[in-house]
């Protein structure tokens, strides 16, 4: 062999062993939106610092529904990411059929029990083990509104049912559309967690969303519930139906809209398109949950891989930890970390009121578990429920028949 040929022999042996060494991660998400993917890119950069490439794996859809559908393809022909988004109940399904990871030693290591909230670990760990890495809690009972529209009709923030009717009236009055919406189910049913504390208040939402007690869903607060999600039909524009939740902010971003009722990571959005809270919007509870939060916390569920993938694996739960990137992550989100332990110091005036509200919720016990978002019951039962609201949101029941629905619907597929 001549010189030459060594010499291409070893350049390969090279390149290969250094292709061989890079490590990759492969995660699945649904943070397709521009206030999420700039969010994401935080996650991304550090990682790449580390030497770890992204293998992107986005499914548009909020709420996550669509993900879920794609993830069950993916692990059923036997090829499941590094890292899925997931939401509260999926993560314990997944984990009952014993396809995820273990992260305990890095768990151990970096301390993680002594600094997330029960109320996440209940869904980061299975039997005792870390499956999951939490990266955010968001909270669902906000409304975001245009400052601009509020200051021109002198309107102030509701506090209560009738503020808030009296201050849509105004809106549409005023030739706006009053809630900027999206007809999907869990944009719906996001609304209808809202309503339902606000009407029955944190003992009702207890029983009827997360006991699924047959006589609180079958109530007559939860008739007075399903009329308000009706009262409210009537401030949304006639497009509604199927508009992205991203789409309806954009409708409060330009002023086309009033209020928009939904998650933080709205927020996202609006820092996003260069709006300042207080300045050009602003957040504040859904009128008559002040004192309540209902939440949501996006973890990336870790799966069983090769073990050629694992070392990455860790490098990607470990960065999620990190109270740098908890951080600036939840900063860009909209969300707060999931840890008790970061400082609010970089986070806005609505950040900083969504750490302070969360704190205090938990204190109180008025802390629960978003319905619409996955964290109050299991998939099949928050199914049964959106088809319910939406129906009704969509004219398909009155609220006496969606009230019988609801209780049938919860019933069977319990
Ligand atoms: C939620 C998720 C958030 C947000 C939203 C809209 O379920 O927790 O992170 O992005 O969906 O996509």
């Amino acid at each position: 062999m001549t010189c030459a040929g060594i010499g291409m022999i070893a350049a390969f042996g090279l390149s290969t062993s250094i292709a061989s060494a890079q490590q990759s991660v492969e995660v699945l998400h649904w943070w397709t939106a521009g206030g999420e993917a700039k969010a994401l890119q935080v996650l991304k950069k550090d990682l790449e610092d580390q030497g770890v490439s992204w293998n992107d794996m986005p499914v548009a859809g909020g709420g996550g529904e669509q993900a879920m559908t794609v993830l069950r393809a993916r692990v059923t022909s036997g090829n499941a990411p590094t890292a899925v988004q997931m939401l509260g109940f999926d993560i314990k399904d997944w984990a009952g059929e014993g396809v995820l990871g273990n992260l305990d030693d890095l768990a151990s290591k970096e301390g993680w029990e002594e600094v997330v909230p029960d109320a996440l670990k209940e869904f980061s760990k299975y039997d005792g083990h870390w499956i999951a890495a939490p990266v955010n809690v968001h909270s669902t009972n906000w409304v975001w509104a245009n400052k601009a529209i509020f200051d021109e009709l002198g309107l102030k923030q509701p506090t209560n049912w009738d503020e808030l009717i009296a201050a849509l009236d105004k809106i549409k009055d005023a030739g706006y559309t009053a809630v900027a919406h999206g007809g999907q189910a869990w944009q719906d049913a996001t609304i209808f967690d809202a309503v339902v504390m606000a009407t029955g208040g944190p003992e009702f939402y207890q029983a009827s969303m997360i006991d699924t007690d047959p006589d609180a869903l079958g109530s007559d607060t939860m008739k007075t519930v399903f009329d308000r999600m009706a009262q409210l039909r009537t401030y949304v524009d006639d497009n509604f139906s199927g508009r992205d939740w991203n789409l309806a902010t954009a409708m409060v971003i330009n002023k086309e809209a009033g209020v928009q009722f939904m998650g933080d990571w709205a927020k996202g959005e609006f820092l996003n398109a260069g709006k300042v809270p207080d300045t050009d919007f602003m957040c504040f509870r859904f009128p008559g949950t002040q004192d309540a939060v209902t939440f949501n916390s996006d973890q990336f569920v870790m799966f069983q891989v090769g073990e050629d993938r694992q070392d990455a694996q860790m490098k990607l739960a470990s960065a999620v930890m990190s109270p740098s990137f908890q951080s600036a992550f939840n900063v860009v989100k909209g969300s707060v970390p999931a840890r008790t332990d970061v400082p609010n110091d970089d986070f806005d005036a609505c950040g900083k009121k969504g750490m302070a509200e969360l704190a205090a919720a938990n204190e109180k016990g008025t802390l629960f578990g978003s319905m619409a978002h996955g964290h109050s019951v299991p998939a099949g039962v928050k199914n049964a429920m959106y088809d319910v609201i939406t129906a009704h949101f969509n004219g398909e029941y009155d609220s006496a028949a969606a009230v019988e629905e609801l209780v049938n619907a919860v019933e069977s597929a319990q």
